[in-house]
């Protein structure tokens, strides 16, 4: 039986991190890497490039049958499923009314849908010892106007990583939701965010995914339930947890208007 980590959204950014990083050792010994993403391209050089045999799925997570294919994979392999990183994701920012429905059901399939999926096809095949590394975001502590459903779905991830990390506790699979901020990445590259971004780094600042993944690996090795990699996100966090929504968003407002009128949100 071969034990294996699953990483969605393999093919660029954090999540080709973190398949640097699980094979360097950093998830403890697998056997396979299990890498997820649409771009095969992508994929086929993880396969070249990894020392840990890369076994590539060239899946649309939101394409329901994404998961069928996945679950058949792991019943075929009677896979045990050391680590799954839930990591794909897209965002899009501005009013909603003015974004594109087919970018709403996008962040709404990747983003809420696909982690549910993926985890309940992956339990069967965990044990106690195994991890679930739940990708969330900054975005996930307060409400946020102008990237309302990306920040609301963050949530959800962070809230159900959370949970679940107490319901499976007692079987020893710990479940770890890690909130980035702002990481140079293909996901800022869309276009329009280019400018906002620029203006919003000045005041917020970037991390970089090969830390951010580091730093997210060693908290799911540890069991923890939330891993905020950078210092001063832990403390927006802890305001976030103290503060009135009305008054974190009157000081939020303020601070971005300070840097830029219409900038609106303070992370990714
Ligand atoms: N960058 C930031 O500032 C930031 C901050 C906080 C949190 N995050 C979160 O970090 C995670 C990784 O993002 P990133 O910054 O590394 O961005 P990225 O470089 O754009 O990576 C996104 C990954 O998701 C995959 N993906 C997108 N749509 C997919 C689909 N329909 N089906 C399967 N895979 C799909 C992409 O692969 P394909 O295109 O090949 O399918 C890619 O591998 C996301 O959950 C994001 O929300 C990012």
């Amino acid at each position: 039986m071969a034990s294996i980590a699953l990483v969605t959204g393999a093919s660029s950014g954090l999540g080709r991190e973190f398949v640097r990083r699980i094979d360097a050792g950093d998830a403890g010994h697998v056997d396979e890497i299990w890498v997820v993403a649409r771009r095969s391209d992508r994929l086929e050089a993880l396969v070249r490039t990894c020392k840990t045999p890369v076994r590539p799925f060239c899946l649309d997570l939101t394409d329901p049958v994404s998961f069928d294919i996945i679950d058949a994979a792991l019943a075929e392999e009677d896979a045990d499923v050391a680590l799954l990183v839930n990591n794909a994701g897209c965002g899009t920012f501005g009013p909603l009314a003015l974004q594109e429905e087919r970018d709403v059901s996008c962040m709404l399939s990747l983003l809420v849908r696909a982690p549910v999926e993926m985890i309940y096809r992956a339990l069967p095949y965990m044990h106690a010892g195994s991890r679930i590394l739940n990708v969330a975001s900054v975005a996930a502590f307060m409400p946020q106007p102008g990237l309302a459903v990306y920040a609301a779905a963050k949530r959800f991830v962070l809230d159900l990583s959370r949970s679940l990390d107490t319901e499976l506790g007692e079987v020893g699979i710990h479940s770890t939701a890690v909130c980035p901020k702002f990481m140079h990445t293909e996901f800022l590259d869309r276009p329009g965010d280019a400018e906002t971004m620029e203006t919003m780094s000045a005041l917020i600042g970037f991390e970089g995914p090969d830390r951010v993944a580091a730093k997210a690996l060693a908290a799911a090795r540890a069991g923890r339930q939330l891993c905020i990699p950078s210092a001063d996100m832990k403390a927006f966090y802890i305001a976030s947890k103290v503060l009135p929504y009305r008054v974190a968003a009157r000081l939020e407002r303020a601070l971005f208007d300070i840097v830029e009128p219409s900038a609106t949100c303070p992370g990714a």
